[in-house]
């Protein structure tokens, strides 16, 4: 074979090793196949023969930066998520996790419309771990569900510092939490502890306010991303791709766990008002079970769409799904103080 030729291959193939990467081929308008490790313009793009398109950059195949410990999810981040159903999360410690001490819960109201409607949260620390701990409840009542889908339907998103949108009510309801307790309750535990680990951690609507307070605190400048744990259950999407790019960029530690059918990732998925797709921030942990000691489960490698969770049915009676995470009843259990005997609270 003459060199010329020879060289005119070897050249081809690093192109194509070139364009085959998927940041360069999505960040230049093409689409990459994460089966084939194809970079297909728009024009040629034929959905039968790529599996697993990826058209932006930031759903490009990537492991997490840090290990996925079921262990400590299951034991430490699910119950701190549940505590924050009791006005007494200590209830939930002392029966679960006897080391983690409540430092103050705080409930303000969050709507200007509804009285009734509260936000919640809490922080602790552990002296054991050193660890602070930042924790947020779920949206409960009917009024609670029509201020979001309102804010949703009729405020959408705005903008947060210069790291892209967020949707305003899930802000609104964080700021409420923050002015009414909650930074100043951090700021003392802080000051009392300084360098423990900061973790942040919530369900439902807990789990959006979860994801800003994690951003907000980074913004405010009290704390280091580095030394933060972000892990969210269920949660919606919270802002726009600049700012999931920016979740992404900021903390290494970030997990967002959903169970199964889960309608409230899924249903979250655009700013219909100023016509804004919503992205999750990164890892996506996926359990497409009942979350059952020793069941698998898939960390994602791409961020967010059609992929992972994206695959499943999506259905919006499987509430269920929503309420039973790690196979106990989130919010009954919480209420109850999180009993040392499950078997109450398992799903059927
Ligand atoms: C897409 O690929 C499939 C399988 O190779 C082929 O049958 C189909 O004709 C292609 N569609 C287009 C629009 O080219
Ligand atoms: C919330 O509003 C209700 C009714 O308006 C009021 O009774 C209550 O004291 C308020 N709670 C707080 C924490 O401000
Ligand atoms: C929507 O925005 C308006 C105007 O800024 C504000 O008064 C209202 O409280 C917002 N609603 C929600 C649910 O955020
Ligand atoms: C919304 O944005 C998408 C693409 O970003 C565009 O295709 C669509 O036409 C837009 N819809 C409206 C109602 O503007
Ligand atoms: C959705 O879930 C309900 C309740 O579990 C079930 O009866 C129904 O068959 C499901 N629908 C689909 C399309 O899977
Ligand atoms: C645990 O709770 C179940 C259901 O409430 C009950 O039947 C069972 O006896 C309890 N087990 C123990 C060891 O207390």
């Amino acid at each position: 074979m003459p060199t010329q030729v020879i060289a005119l291959i070897l050249c081809l193939a690093i192109i194509g090793t070139v364009l085959s990467d998927c940041n360069s081929c999505t960040t230049s308008g093409n689409i990459y196949c994460a089966d084939t490790s194809d970079c297909i313009s728009v024009d040629n793009f034929n959905s039968t023969t790529c599996g697993t398109p990826i058209n932006v950059a930031f759903n490009c195949p990537t492991p997490p930066r840090v290990p996925y410990d079921e262990e400590f999810m299951r034991t430490w981040m699910y119950v701190i998520a549940t505590a924050a159903q009791n006005e007494n999360p200590q209830l939930c410690f002392d029966n679960q996790l006897p080391t983690l001490k409540l430092y103050q819960y705080r409930t303000v109201n969050c709507s200007a419309d509804y009285p009734d409607v509260t936000c919640c949260g809490y922080t602790a620390f552990d002296t054991t771990k050193r660890a602070i701990v930042v924790a947020f409840k779920g949206a409960h009542g009917d009024d609670q569900n029509t201020v979001l889908s309102q804010g949703e339907s009729v405020n959408g998103t705005i903008p947060f510092f210069n790291n892209g949108r967020v949707m305003q009510v899930y802000l609104d309801s964080f700021m409420a939490l923050w002015n009414g307790g909650i930074q100043q309750d951090l700021r003392r535990l802080i000051y009392l502890y300084p360098n423990y680990e900061l973790w942040v951690n919530g369900h439902s609507l807990g789990a959006a306010m979860a994801t800003l307070a994690s951003a907000y605190i980074v913004k405010s400048g009290l704390f280091k991303s580095e030394n933060m744990k972000v892990v969210t259950l269920g949660t919606p999407s919270v802002g726009d791709l600049e700012f999931a790019m920016w979740h992404y960029n900021t903390f290494v530690y970030s997990f967002h766990i959903v169970h199964r059918y889960d309608p409230v990732p899924k249903n979250s998925v655009l700013d219909t008002v100023h016509n804004i797709t919503l992205y999750h921030q990164r890892t996506l942990v996926w359990y497409d079970n009942y979350m059952r000691v020793g069941d698998p489960y898939i960390i994602c490698l791409e961020a967010d769409g059609p992929y992972c969770d994206g695959l499943a049915i999506q259905n919006n009676s499987m509430w269920q799904d929503h309420l039973y995470y790690f196979n106990i009843l989130l919010p009954d259990w919480g209420h109850a103080g999180c009993p040392k005997n499950i078997s109450a609270y398992q799903q059927p």
